[in-house]
């Protein structure tokens, strides 16, 4: 591993999604950024959820009470209703019982979801024997997968039924909005009880990653330069964005990750004040225990 690359496996994995652009990697500097706050913010929100990786693992290792998903995409929508709504478990039992095989496959996915739950399992299988979990149109199957499983090589019945059942098991202290994330924070910028992770699509890759592709990122700023509690912000290091970041007086620090493709690429982090991010990075040892445990058949 290069050196401060974080090792996807060392954190444990709660989503339900394989997500294109999903921040798993960046959960050791979630917790050092929350635990460096005077005041640990009541409420968590992503209002650019996806996967919900983040705010899914800062509710579970409490970090904050509470937890806001926002997200515009109307099939990841699907996902995040049916699993906080009664219908979770019900979500969780279909993926259980599911035989997949090309025909199955191919058969669920062209067919028109009768409802929000036939939808969510859609998408939940979309994305998982689709190349590189991309769920946007043009998006193909996966032909070898890993090992040369083919399309059930991310198909792990038993673990996204238990990661469905635990987040279902919290909905009392997670809620969904289906929205623009923009609006979100307008709407929700003078609380001082709620840290912002915003983690939108990215300037340069997003079109072929999401349906919804295309934010106003200036606007986007402004609305986060009005923000009263804490917000981190990640984008891919690019000029433009680092020029946005010094125009409204945001502190940036760019950290290396790897992508998809495992080359090492340098991401921006964009606050307030970073100086926890500069600091030496504490990896947590049970965390790498949990997480290599979360890849395999349990999800825990
Ligand atoms: C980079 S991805 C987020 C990945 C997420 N942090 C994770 O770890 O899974 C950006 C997300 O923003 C969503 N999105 C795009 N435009 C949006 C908008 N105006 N409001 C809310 N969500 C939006 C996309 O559908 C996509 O799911």
């Amino acid at each position: 591993m290069a050196p401060g690359v974080i090792n996807v496996a060392s954190v444990p994995h709660r989503s339900p999604f394989r997500y294109p652009g999903g921040k798993t990697w960046l959960v050791p500097y979630i917790r050092q950024w929350l635990k460096s706050v005077r005041n640990r913010p009541l409420e968590f929100a992503e209002p650019f959820a996806g996967g919900g990786i983040v705010g899914l693992s800062v509710l579970f290792e409490g970090l904050a009470e509470k937890l806001t998903l926002v997200e515009i995409d109307q099939d990841v929508a699907s996902v995040w209703r049916t699993v906080l709504s009664l219908q979770g478990e019900r979500l969780a039992a279909q993926i259980t019982a599911f035989k997949l095989s090309d025909k199955s496959v191919r058969s669920c996915l062209s067919s028109e979801p009768k409802n929000q739950c036939d939808r969510a399992f859609q998408t939940i299988l979309r994305n998982r024997v689709q190349r590189g979990g991309i769920m946007a149109p043009g998006a193909s199957l996966m032909r070898r997968g890993e090992n040369g499983r083919g399309l059930a090589s991310r198909w792990y019945p038993q673990t996204l039924a238990c990661r469905i059942i635990t987040i279902a098991e919290n909905r009392h202290r997670i809620r969904f909005r289906q929205e623009d994330g923009v609006q979100f924070i307008r709407n929700n910028a003078t609380r001082n009880d709620v840290a912002f992770f915003i983690d939108p699509p990215y300037t340069v890759a997003a079109r072929r990653l999401y349906s919804h592709s295309q934010v106003d990122h200036e606007a986007l700023f402004w609305e986060i330069s009005r923000v009263r509690g804490d917000f981190l912000v990640t984008y891919d290091n690019a000029g433009a964005i680092r020029e946005l970041a010094s125009r409204f007086g945001f502190d940036t620090h760019a950290i290396p990750m790897k992508n998809t493709h495992h080359e090492i690429m340098s991401e921006l982090l964009i606050g307030r004040d970073l100086t926890w991010a500069r600091k030496p990075l504490q990896l947590r040892e049970d965390a790498l225990f949990e997480g290599l445990q979360a890849d395999g058949n349990t999800c825990r």
